[in-house]
């Protein structure tokens, strides 16, 4: 059985009291506006309970010629009470009069008889004003039926325009009686609404139900970005293996996002070209009391470190930063939590002043990690390193060595994409010299790796520009689906 709703039900009982056919622009249904009316309607017919007869109407309206005769009266009208309050008319007269229109008016005239004779018109009481009233009288009404005048004007150039609009006439076929019976007197609920809850009336009425087999329009279900998804993700795997989540500030001094971490105030990473500074009159340094011992550590070391020899400066490490990488959490976190263990990590976002193509952008995420503990070793750091890339599906990641100025040793996370390898992040045990700084007491394995290039091929892209693509047709084309082993895959379609 067919679903109709309440509205399509009332169009159906208004047709029915119409004896069972209806024109539609002569229906009303109390509550509803034409336009619901007409909704309806085609409803009713897609769901096979009208039958719908479609006749072109023609409908007229004034032209703005019209609509001036309509104000100042019609050439014919003008002219002939003209010439009944002066009995006769020169041609000259009747031009002076009304120089645009006098043409049409004669024309009008001579239609009746009146003529013009030797250069004049002579009025003669012959009856046709009333005629020419009724047209005047049209003109106002715009009476649809009365065809004498509609033919009348229609042959007269530019009074009125015609409009063609098509007509339905509707039938109530034998669903549609079946359709009324079954919504029944009192009416199916078609929407709920709190009353209908605290009135307990939903205990007896019938509810309208959904045909899930009607046709509709496709409906898009919100879905996560393919990035919110994967950091989601990422997180759960951190989470799980009992790390805490760290936070962090976007904008940063020098003095944590690089001095801190025994980067030398001369290091070319610190250029314009690879860091954006942020202008600021003044602020205050937090945690102020380590900056001393930066100064020690850079400019002489300790025990055995010779430090980088150079005399460290407090106006460079108060400059401000957009952090150009989140490691600078890190060493805030440990500063602050420095009894071991700890595990921590972050996915945020960083900047750096690169020219963005293929595998670069200026702003993105990194997955920063560290833990903090007497077990910590370059073993357990290649060993996690590879249990996080596989958990992601990544199986064949490469470690190779390589060179940071806050880990010794430090290895590099590359893997091949598009036939070139890509470096997906740094890692590497603390410095002696940064342990110091931070007052550690044991070693700290540590990490921080790109996510838009681990995105990049964890969708199958070819360019990490593609991840903040806006389109919405790519966006959705990236679809979950529940896998057999019961793990959500979010993927390319
Ligand atoms: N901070 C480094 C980067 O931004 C990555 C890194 C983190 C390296 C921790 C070693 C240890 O590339």
């Amino acid at each position: 059985m067919v679903q109709i709703s309440e509205a399509e039900y009332r169009v159906l009982r208004a047709i029915q009291s119409r004896g069972a056919t209806a024109i539609e622009s002569e229906l009303s249904v109390e509550g509803l506006s034409d336009r619901e009316i007409a909704s309806a309607i085609s409803w009713l017919e897609v769901k096979g309970l009208l039958d719908v007869e479609r006749r072109e109407i023609k409908t007229y309206a004034l032209s703005s010629e019209g609509k001036r005769y309509l104000r100042e009266g019609l050439p014919e009208l003008v002219l002939y009470r003209k010439l009944k309050e002066r009995g006769e008319m020169t041609m000259d007269e009747i031009r002076d009069l009304m120089p645009d229109t006098y043409r049409i008016a004669l024309a009008q005239l001579a239609k009746f008889g009146i003529t013009p004779k030797e250069g004049k018109l002579i009025y003669r009481n012959s009856g046709i004003e009333a005629a020419i009233e009724e047209r005047q009288r049209f003109l106002q009404s715009m009476d649809p039926k009365n065809t004498a005048m509609i033919d009348h004007f229609r042959h007269r150039s530019g009074v009125i325009d015609e409009k063609i609009r098509t007509e339905r006439i509707v039938r109530l076929n034998d669903s549609a009686y079946e359709a009324i019976a079954e919504f029944g007197g009192e009416g199916l609920i078609g929407s709920l609404d709190p009353s209908i809850i605290a009135s307990g009336e939903w205990k007896t009425k019938n509810f309208r139900k959904y045909d899930l087999n009607s046709p509709s329009s496709v409906i898009r279900s919100s879905l996560k970005h393919p990035m919110t998804y994967l950091i989601e993700e990422i997180r759960e795997i951190f989470l799980n293996m009992g790390f805490t989540e760290m936070g962090g500030h976007y904008i940063e001094s020098t003095l944590w996002d690089m001095d801190s971490l025994f980067i030398p105030q001369d290091h070319p990473a610190r250029d314009m070209q690879d860091t954006f500074y942020v202008e600021a009159d003044s602020f205050d340094i937090d945690h102020p009391e380590i900056s001393k011992k930066i100064r020690k550590i850079h400019e002489k070391g300790f025990d055995g470190y010779s430090g980088w020899g150079y005399r460290w400066s407090d106006a460079e490490a108060r400059k401000l930063v957009l952090r150009t990488h989140t490691t600078v959490s890190t060493a805030r976190y440990l500063y602050e939590n420095n009894e071991p263990p700890q595990a921590i990590f972050s996915v945020e976002k960083v900047f750096r002043h690169e020219s963005v193509d293929w595998k670069h952008l200026a702003e993105f995420y990194q997955i920063e990690g560290a833990v903090y503990s007497k077990d910590v070793s370059v073993s357990t750091l290649k060993w996690i390193l590879r249990d996080f890339y596989a958990k992601l599906g990544f199986n064949d990641i490469k470690l190779i060595p390589s060179y940071y100025p806050y880990t010794e040793p430090s290895l590099d996370v590359v893997v091949r994409v598009n036939g070139k390898e890509v470096e997906l992040g740094g890692s590497g045990l603390f410095r002696p010299e940064v342990l110091k700084i931070l007052g550690l007491k044991a070693p700290v394995m540590a990490w921080g790796m790109g996510l838009e290039r681990l995105a990049m091929m964890y969708y199958g892209l070819t360019d990490v520009r593609d991840l903040y693509n806006t389109d919405f047709e790519f966006l959705s084309s990236f679809r979950f689906n529940i896998s057999r082993n019961g793990r959500n895959n979010y993927g390319k379609a």
